[in-house]
């Protein structure tokens, strides 16, 4: 059970005592300026201490957060290991890596273009960032809303830097990405009349938030995983990718695998390869805490970036405005943008709403940080200090029984603490969430290395430099499924010289060239809690 400091309980009844004269009180969005100003002055990726410019790789120049820089720059597993590329343990046409929504989506596709696949997982199917999602995936299917509206709210709330094909590519597939799901079984939210529930994210300017109450991902992913396993696509559990395989003439050829249970190395042969690896909020940039699942540390990045591809806004990381900063137990988890969405105020310690709860997820990130630290108007939260969200208001708009509806996964998760949000308001401050940059694509989901392709979170230029809500559910569908498809089509015609690795040997020696002499063996692969004790 958790208890409420007497700071805590003090501040909460000056929340309690604004809340009625707040209640249907519209608040104003902040302009063009003053966001501007809000982002360079608190959101942390104007942090010049949080970055670091890469000296190698095909990204050099490039500005990425030093825990990142540290991983790309680092030394491979295999560096002085003999591997024999002349026994393969597995052949494939089509190798997904990664066991999240997008490896899952790509399997499918791919299966489905006739392809053989074999998915390998560092974790098992599904133990992913998907599963964890909870708000919802966007699509611009009702009768008032159009790929177009949804292409401008993305573009503004991407700062305009969102890839224009890429972008358009997402918010087309959007309604057949909901219906996809529709057909193999996911159980949106929907009205008695069968019309779907959709409401507004941060920065959307139409309700196409669908969701399945507050677990939207779990769902998916449920459905995903039944797909992938009647399908009978072979998976391989706890087997992450260390290094990709690339021929003679340097396309992508394959994978080398750890096999974390017996500690030996796979050697996998295919003739096109799909990383869906997701993200990366495990590296803690900054020191923050996240909302993301155990296995989220770059993998895919530091294997694309060794063998040649470049990287697009790896330095525009997404912090999600509201992780739980009360109790300790669940510190960082996810409170999902929903329980803003059906009208959750941000109150500060005085009891005042000082923002739009709705504004986009890095100006709500800067604007708590700015009115916890610069304007003192925090509560102290554990280390730290945090901001009311004050729950309660959701069921006085909407009647009793909307939170049990709307949100039963976040009136679980508190319940489990002894604190009922649909009777005390929580504490919240910025988690680590998403990267927003990642690896460079084309429409067809393909790198800059022939036959390498990658879908979801390892992906960057999608969602410019902040992703809205929703938009991640829906690039993990639609680019999953683009990425199954080509990287099939791509298959039936590929020929291959034979296997190597020289571009390792050829990175460690850029590496050297450049000065950085280190022995941080990349990729990660999992999080380090140990402080200081050895792991693998
Ligand atoms: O707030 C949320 O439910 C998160 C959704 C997302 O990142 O898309």
């Amino acid at each position: 059970m958790s208890t409420f400091t007497q700071e805590m309980l003090d501040s909460m009844k000056l929340v309690e005592a604004t809340r009625a004269e707040r209640l249907h009180k519209e608040l104003p969005r902040f302009s063009a300026e003053e966001k501007d100003k809000l982002l360079k002055e608190f959101h942390p990726d104007y942090s010049a201490k949080g970055f670091t410019v890469l000296s190698t790789g095909p990204s050099k120049g490039s500005k990425v957060p030093n825990e990142l820089a540290v991983l790309l720059e680092g030394k491979s597993r295999l560096e002085g290991v003999k591997v024999d590329l002349g026994r393969i343990d597995y052949e494939t046409d089509v190798l997904v890596i990664g066991g999240g929504g997008a490896g899952a989506a790509a399997a499918i596709e791919a299966h489905n273009g006739g392809a053989g696949v074999l998915v390998v997982t560092k974790l098992r199917m599904g133990e992913a960032n998907t599963m964890m999602a909870e708000g919802g995936i966007q699509a611009a299917d009702k009768a008032n809303d159009s790929p177009v509206t949804h292409y401008l709210d993305a573009m503004g709330g991407g700062h305009y830097k969102n890839i224009p094909d890429l972008l358009e590519e997402l918010v087309e597939n959007g309604p057949l990405a909901i219906e996809w799901l529709s057909r193999l079984g996911v159980l949106f939210d929907k009205e008695a009349d069968g019309t779907m529930v959709t409401t507004h994210g941060g920065g959307t300017s139409r309700k196409r938030m669908h969701a399945c109450k507050d677990v939207t991902g779990a769902e998916i992913m449920r459905v995903l995983r039944d797909e992938v396993q009647n399908l009978g696509i072979p998976v391989l559990d706890y087997a992450p990718a260390i290094e990709l395989i690339k021929d003679t003439e340097g396309k992508a050829a394959g994978a080398v695998l750890l096999d974390l249970d017996s500690n030996e190395l796979l050697v996998v042969r295919a003739r096109t390869v799909i990383l869906a690896t997701g993200g990366a909020g495990r590296l803690h940039y900054q020191g923050f805490p996240t909302s993301n699942h155990y296995g989220a540390t770059a993998d895919g990045l530091v294997l694309a970036y060794r063998a040649g591809a470049r990287l697009i806004y790896a330095d525009a990381i997404q912090y999600h405005p509201t992780g739980v900063a009360f109790p300790a137990q669940i510190y960082g988890a996810l409170v999902t943008e929903k329980v803003r969405s059906v009208g959750a105020q941000l109150v500060n310690s005085k009891g005042v709403a000082f923002m739009n709860p709705l504004e986009t997820r890095d100006v709500a990130a800067a604007s708590i940080i700015r009115e916890c630290t610069a304007r003192g108007n925090g509560v102290k939260a554990l280390d730290g200090v945090a901001l009311w969200l004050d729950t309660p208001m959701i069921d006085m708009l909407h009647g009793a029984g909307t939170i049990e509806k709307r949100i039963p996964g976040m009136l679980r998760m508190y319940q489990k603490f002894g604190i009922d949000l649909r009777k005390e308001p929580i504490l919240v401050y910025p988690t680590l969430h998403y990267q927003n940059g990642g690896i460079l694509i084309n429409k067809d989901a393909e790198t800059e290395i022939p036959d390498l392709f990658v879908a979801g979170e390892a992906v960057g230029g999608i969602h410019g430099t902040n992703r809205l809500m929703g938009n991640s559910l829906l690039d993990i569908i639609v680019f999953g499924r683009i990425a199954g498809e080509k990287a099939a089509a791509r298959a039936k015609t590929v020929t291959h010289g034979a296997l190597s690795l020289d571009h390792v040997a050829a990175f460690a020696t850029e590496r050297e060239a450049a000065g950085i002499h280190t022995e941080t063996l990349s990729p990660k692969l999992l999080p380090t809690y140990t402080h200081g004790r050895k792991t693998r």
